[in-house]
């Protein structure tokens, strides 16, 4: 980790890839007096000039070399397409660099693998920039979570799922690029899904194919070995639910979409209640009996008013785009010498990686 644990000034970023995300993330660093953003590189030096111009970057490399052996960046954001975080990120590390590499981490898990194992050799600081698991809303609830407020955590049930029209040219279609509803969107349900409940034992999956090959949308079906389960669903191309119900036997926690930087959160606290007899009458009987009685109106009144107490709104506020926050733990372990972060750590994103893998495979194996 060498000089960057003893410096004091604003830590040097560069940015390798001049596209969407990174505009939102160079944006946010702007906003961080102990940031400044050194150097950025891009296949074409009219859009980097451009971008260095828009976030106030202090040069523009020719060439991702270049950038990585510029002595002022102390690290590398790694903004390219997929298929290119594992080139990148070894190019980084090859030259001293510690890197913070876009989501998905690499293709699969053999691919993360050797950019951890490169990082670990190397003792270099490395992330995935699973930004969700920095956004104060989910560590919020994460934390009640784990204080006991919903119980014990019995399931997981998570949506994202992004309106986007087909494309073939756009890399999110595109799977010599790493397009795809489970590259793209799926890491953030299975990386909700790990950080709560244990490595799945068992993955079921399917999904609907787009005809460029990659998958339109995957749902999945995750369970560990204490019994419980994550459900699990992204789409590119449609509307879905995108939140997720995080259930304990002592209440629910939902978090407001997108689940990739939750505004808002809600915890509902309630006793566990005794399950409906099979015989029980229809719902719409008890209706219409609860209707025709002002007693049992009132009463129905009343749970629902207690309900209405014990559900409690969250709302927490990010800094910028919500990028800020995974740009300052990434600061914060190079200034205090941590080669990873607790919060994200390599290991997590190697299995995360493993499962994403499994949900592929699975839903090829249901499809064939
Ligand atoms: N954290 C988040 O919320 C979030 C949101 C969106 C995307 N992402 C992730 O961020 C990465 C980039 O996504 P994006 O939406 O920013 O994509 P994008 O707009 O297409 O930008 C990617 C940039 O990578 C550069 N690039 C380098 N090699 C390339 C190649 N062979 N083909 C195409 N572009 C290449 C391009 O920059 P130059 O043309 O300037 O070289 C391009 O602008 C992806 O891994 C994605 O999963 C994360």
């Amino acid at each position: 980790m060498g000089e960057l644990t003893t410096r004091d000034g604003p830590i040097g970023w560069g940015i390798i890839g001049c596209g969407v995300v990174a505009d939102g993330f160079a944006s946010d660093l702007r906003s961080l007096p102990e940031a400044r953003l050194v150097a950025v590189t891009s296949r074409s030096e009219e859009r980097a000039q451009r971008f260095a111009d828009r976030h106030g970057a202090l040069r523009c490399h020719a060439r991702a070399e270049d950038l990585v052996s510029d002595p002022d960046v102390d690290v590398v954001y790694v903004a390219t397409p997929n298929h290119r975080h594992l080139p990148d990120s070894l190019l980084c590390l090859s030259n001293g660099k510690p890197v913070l590499c876009e989501k998905p981490f690499a293709m699969n898990a053999a691919e993360v693998r050797e950019i951890v194992d490169e990082a670990r050799a190397r003792g270099l600081f490395c992330m995935e920039a699973m930004w969700m698991r920095f956004i104060p809303a989910v560590r919020e609830a994460v934390d009640l979570i784990r204080r006991g407020t919903i119980g014990e955590i019995r399931t997981v049930h998570a949506d994202f799922s992004v309106n986007v029209a087909f494309d073939p040219t756009s890399r999110l279609f595109d799977p010599s690029m790493g397009g795809g509803a489970l590259l793209d969107l799926g890491v953030y349900a299975v990386s909700l899904a790990d950080l709560l409940l244990g490595p799945p034992v068992h993955v079921a999956a399917t999904s609907a194919m787009a005809p460029t090959g990659v998958d339109l949308s995957t749902a999945a079906l995750l369970r560990d070995a204490q019994g419980r389960t994550a459900l699990l669903s992204v789409a590119l191309g449609s509307v879905g639910p995108n939140e997720a119900l995080i259930a304990g036997d002592g209440g629910t926690i939902r978090l407001h979409g997108p689940i990739c930087a939750p505004p808002a959160f809600e915890v509902s606290r309630r006793p566990a209640t005794t399950a409906p007899a099979p015989d029980d009458p229809p719902t719409e009987r008890v209706r219409r009996l609860v209707r025709a009685s002002p007693a049992l109106t009132r009463a129905a009144r009343a749970t629902r008013s207690l309900a209405a107490r014990n559900t409690r709104r969250h709302r927490v506020k990010k800094h910028g785009h919500g990028f800020a926050h995974e740009a300052l733990e990434v600061m914060r372990c190079l200034r205090e010498g941590e080669p990873e972060s607790p919060l994200m750590t390599l290991d997590q994103s190697v299995r995360i990686a493993g499962t994403v893998d499994a949900i592929r495979v699975a839903a090829y194996e249901a499809a064939t």
